[in-house]
Order: C-alpha cells, then structure tokens, then sequence
C-alpha cells in the first residue's frame, strides 16, 4: 500500500483549519507542504510560518518540499516549524551532500527532489544518505498540471537503483496523480504518492484518499 500524501497547496486558504481537520480524519500518511520562492520556480507559496501553523494542526508527518534556491539559509528555521522531512531540490544545490548533512544534523529526514528534465542517474552518490527522492512528475511550481509520461521510465530506473543496493529510500511522485494512474504508479515502484487536485478538487476528499490507499 502507498503512502499518501494530499498537497495543501490545493487547499482552501479561507478555511485552513477544516482542511486539516479532514485530512485528520483521512487516511493520509503526510502532510505534503510545498514551499515556493517566485524564483527556482515561477509562483510563490508559503514559507515556515505557515508550516508551523500546519504543524501544530496534525500529528502526521509534516513533508516539506522546497522548491527555493538556497535551502539552507532556510534548513533551520523549517526545523524549528516543525518539518519532520525536508526535501531540497537536485537543480538547487551545487553542495547537495553538505544540504543533506545539514538536515540530518538538524534532525529531520532528507528528501531530494528531481525535475523531469534531471536523469536519477545523477543521485547515485547521494542515495545512501537520503530518506527520499521526490521524483517530480510534473514542471514544479503550479497544482492541478498532467502527469508526464516519462516519469514511469526514470521510477523503474530509481527503483532498481535502491533496490539493488538494499537501500531504504522511499520514492515519492509529484504531480499529476490521479485515481486513474495511480495504479500504474505503484506497479512502477512508487512509495508515496502526492496529490493535490486529486483530492482537493473531489466532491469527497476522504472517500478519494482512501481511494488511492487502497488503489
Ligand atoms: C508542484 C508541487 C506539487 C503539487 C501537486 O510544484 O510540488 O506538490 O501541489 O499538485 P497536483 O497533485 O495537483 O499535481
Ligand atoms: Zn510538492
């Protein structure tokens, strides 16, 4: 069975605090929180404030997503919002190993996010440090986007990358996901499965949820 974990970006900012109830409530694993700077990637999201205010709305696994340049100017004060994962992205860090060691020694679980464009090969000498690779399924920046095909190709390769070293990494896929690919998805050796619209944009978010845990 997949992890899941619904996006608040595709959240109701007038009524946060009944999103979080319902997902609660859900069957939903994480809590996925995409941090966006208007510059490594063209929109701008929320920064640690609103992740505390997640943070003290659930005792699930906070999973931040940095899509920001410079991600450890910021390692820091995620941590001290309450991130139990924090993912920095491939594209942003030239000293990608010193990202990662940063996040350990801050406590939280490292992530390292992938573009579409990013072959997995290029994660080879990071895989025995990391928790998670966030393979970006679509452009980041925006909800509500189609799944890029390719991506299947690049989750089969990362999936015999780790497996053939008995590694422990999760693969998490983001964008696009849906109930009808999802399936699809977890064949090709996904973990964790984000969703955004998928859920938010259902008429039953916890029914859709469940859904995609059982898929
Ligand atoms: C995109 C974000 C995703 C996004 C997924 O840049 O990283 O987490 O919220 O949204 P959907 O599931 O709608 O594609
Ligand atoms: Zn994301």
């Amino acid at each position: 069975m997949p992890l899941i974990a619904p996006s608040l970006l595709s959240a109701n900012y007038l009524n946060l605090e009944a999103d979080c109830k319902m997902l609660n409530e859900s069957e939903a694993d994480w809590f996925h929180l995409d941090v966006m700077d208007g510059n490594f990637v063209p929109n701008i999201s929320f920064g640690p404030m609103l992740v505390e205010c997640f943070r003290k709305a659930t005792t699930k696994t906070c999973d931040v997503h940095l899509m920001i340049e410079s991600p450890g100017l910021y390692a820091e004060a995620f941590k001290k919002a309450g991130a139990d994962i924090l993912t920095v992205h491939f594209e942003a860090c030239p000293h990608l190993h010193r990202n990662i060691q940063q996040i350990k020694d801050l406590g939280m679980q490292a992530g390292v996010a992938v573009n579409p464009h990013t072959p997995v090969e290029g994660l080879k000498d990071v895989l025995a440090d990391i928790d998670l690779v966030c393979l970006m399924s679509v452009n980041p920046g925006f909800g509500g986007q189609s799944f890029i095909p390719h991506t299947l190709h690049k989750l089969k390769q990362l999936r015999e990358m780790i497996d053939e070293r008995s590694l422990q990494v999760k693969i998490e896929i983001d964008g696009g996901v849906t109930l009808e690919n999802a399936r699809t998805i977890v064949d090709a050796g996904a973990d964790v499965l984000v969703a955004g619209n998928t859920v938010f944009r259902s008429s039953n978010p916890k029914s859709t949820i469940a859904a995609l845990k059982k898929i």
